[in-house]
């Protein structure tokens, strides 16, 4: 995705771009709001009236499902390459070193490869807007969002979080504490290519290993020809992240993904499944 000089360029200027976009708090809170009635009343009666699934309900079947069973068919798979020593289809791409203003918590943070996943799953739900995800007692949310619509939902920029410079009640985040991270439209928003690389990799680090994160993207097929090589490129960059997908599907609106956290980039993932709709594309990503 990157790789060259460029980089810093491309950096300074999406930064540039990003900064003046959070300085602006009334075009900020009014987007909150309109952003909650859309989707609480335009998206979501539209859903129930022609019974789509939709982002939300998505990934909330993902969590349950990767828990129960995808998870330790993975690690199945791992075990068996690594008693073959297959390194498995890796992808040949580097990740950029952590940011230098790293928070000292982000050293510090104890990552336990072995962790056993249990409910209630520890989600952090990037890009809220109004915590939809509250109605589920197995899950223990942790909401946040530049402009908040509801109450419940912290004021944090994903892009500072686990940083030295994070204030305020993110602040207290821990790196490597979250089971799953949810970003439900949200990497389209952001107005750069390295913007969004930036929060995969944050997204990474709020993970613990063989944590699962989950985004959901809008698609008009439509309009937008381009929709699986975009998303086919996306799974790529990700990848590269240390991640490696366990779904996709194509949904009525959206492209949705999840990934799991992996440790070692040469244990890597064949797909798990792929929805019965993205092979109808013909080149799901
Ligand atoms: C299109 S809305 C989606 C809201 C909600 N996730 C949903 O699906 O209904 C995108 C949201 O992401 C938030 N967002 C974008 N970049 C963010 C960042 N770096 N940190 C926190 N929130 C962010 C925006 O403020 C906005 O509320």
């Amino acid at each position: 995705m990157f790789g060259s000089s460029d980089r810093t360029s491309e950096a300074d200027v999406a930064q540039q771009v990003w900064d003046r976009h959070l300085e602006d708090h009334a075009a900020l809170e009014a987007y909150a709001a309109a952003m909650h009635e859309l989707a609480e009343s335009h998206w979501k009666t539209a859903d129930d009236r022609t019974d789509h699934v939709d982002r939300v309900a998505w990934s909330y079947q993902q969590i349950s499902r990767y828990f129960t069973k995808e998870l330790s068919k993975c690690l199945a798979k791992d075990a068996r390459r690594l008693q073959h020593r297959d390194p498995g289809p890796d992808v040949a791409v580097s990740v950029p070193p952590a940011t230098a203003d790293e928070h000292p918590a982000t050293k510090q943070a104890k990552v336990d490869p072995n962790h056993s996943f249990a409910a209630p799953f520890r989600v952090l739900d990037v890009g809220s807007c109004f915590n939809p995800l509250r109605v589920h007692k197995d899950l223990d949310v942790t909401a946040l969002d530049l402009a908040p619509a509801t109450p419940e939902v912290l004021r944090a920029d994903f892009l500072q979080c686990f940083s030295s410079g994070q204030e305020g009640p993110a602040a207290e985040l821990c790196p490597h504490s979250f089971d799953v991270v949810v970003m439900h439209y949200v990497l389209s928003y952001m107005p750069s290519p390295w913007l969004r690389y930036k929060c995969i990799q944050q997204a990474r680090r709020a993970l613990r290993p063989n944590g699962l994160l989950i985004l959901t993207d809008p698609d008009s097929s439509k309009q937008n020809k381009n929709g699986p090589r975009m998303a086919a490129g996306w799974r790529r960059a990700i990848q590269s992240c240390k991640f490696r997908r366990v779904a996709y599907e194509r949904l009525p609106h959206c492209h949705a993904m999840s990934f799991r956290a992996v440790e070692q980039p040469h244990l890597v993932d064949a797909d798990v499944y792929v929805a019965s709709s993205a092979q109808k594309l013909g080149q799901g990503p």
